[in-house]
């Protein structure tokens, strides 16, 4: 992935430099966010999204808000630093990378407590573009994990956007093509197009096209269909949170993918990193599943497609259960046949 989803500019003064992917296919536009309120609403509004960026984005919001922060009194400091990590974690609630990935920055202040304000602000920048480094090293790991499900010849089904776009680049599921592309294999992907925000059209059939992967955009409601035919032999998604029995929450739809797959005895995989298991939940029972605005459904991309005043209800994600789910990629190993049990094998104690 050679574009920059989000990045660090300049030093403990700088801002960050995101894509606007609420303007992608048609427009590549970079935004400068230089407060907490602008990282704030980047991330509501989804200009920057996907679990992984988000969490990224979160790290570097808790730079900013450092920044913000007039005192050197390290007390002072923190006590304001806890307002800013709230404040962030308030943008979105599903995708548990980004409390993971603020609580790491939190949890880096408060262990540096002895030194100075201006060395935390500089250890707090460093905290953060090493989220960003690790994420591109545990995106790369994902897709050699996950490549060998990948074999010549078979059409594989993916939903939403967990793409270069959505981590630090390479991405998750699509890290998986991307590396089985890498290995000379020749496969189709057939991208939801992930309604109401479109990010399977958008940003998934972009980013394939642009890595030369053979790609088909379908609507969501198409899958059975196309399943029925025997195009589909494997379907590969993201996650926003996992939970320690491996029920997983992903963009709205992919639950009944998972249902579809099952029913045409089509192996689901999940791909994820470490930071999206969320081992405080027992099951997907526990995540909360964020809604989104009625504009969304009713007036999607500027244009009214439904009647004024109609009730609507938009929840962004929902979850799959362990029990539909083949195996969980991770950078650490595949998950298979998700359980209590299983996820504890790979994962260990959380990191
Ligand atoms: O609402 P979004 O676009 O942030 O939802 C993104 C997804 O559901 C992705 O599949 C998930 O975050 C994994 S990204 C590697």
């Amino acid at each position: 992935m050679p574009l920059a989803t989000i990045e660090w500019v300049g030093g403990v003064d700088g801002c960050i430099r995101l894509i606007d992917q609420t303007l992608l296919p048609t427009e590549l536009k970079y935004v400068n966010c230089d407060d907490t309120k602008s990282i704030w609403h980047a991330i509501k509004t989804l200009m920057v999204r996907g679990a992984p960026a988000i969490g990224i984005a979160g790290a570097m919001g808790v730079v900013l808000g450092a920044k913000a922060i007039g005192t050197d009194e390290v007390d002072v400091f923190l006590r304001e630093l806890n307002k800013v990590v709230g404040y962030l974690g308030s943008s979105r609630p599903t995708a548990v990378n980004l409390f993971w990935g603020i609580s790491r920055m939190e949890h880096t202040a408060h262990a540096n407590k002895g030194k100075t304000v201006k060395q935390i602000k500089e250890l707090l920048l460093q905290e953060a573009i090493k989220i960003q480094n690790e994420d591109k090293i545990i995106c790369r790991k994902i897709g050699e994990n996950g490549a060998g499900f990948i074999t010549d010849g078979v059409g594989a089904l993916t939903h939403c956007n967990a793409g270069g776009l959505a981590t630090a680049d390479y991405g998750t599921a699509l890290a998986v093509f991307f590396k089985a592309k890498e290995q000379g294999k020749q496969f189709k992907v057939y991208a939801d197009e992930t309604r109401p925000l479109l990010q399977g059209s958008r940003l998934t059939a972009w980013e394939l096209m642009q890595a030369e992967i053979d790609v088909t955009l379908i609507c969501d409601n198409m899958a059975a269909h196309v399943m029925k035919l025997g195009k589909i032999q494997c379907v590969v998604v993201g996650a926003d949170r996992i939970a320690a029995n491996g029920d997983t929450a992903n963009k709205i739809g992919t639950y009944g993918v998972s249902i579809l797959a099952k029913e045409h005895g089509i192996p689901f995989y999940v791909a994820a990193p470490v930071s999206t298991f969320d081992l405080s939940i027992k099951s997907g029972s526990e995540i909360p599943i964020e809604e989104r605005s009625p504009e969304e459904v009713t007036n999607g991309f500027g244009k009214r497609t439904a009647p004024e005043g109609v009730k609507v209800f938009n929840p962004a994600f929902d979850v799959t259960p362990a029990k539909n789910i083949t195996a969980i990629i991770t950078e650490k190993g595949v998950i298979h046949k998700p359980s209590p049990e299983s996820v504890q094998a790979v994962l260990g104690r959380r990191v």
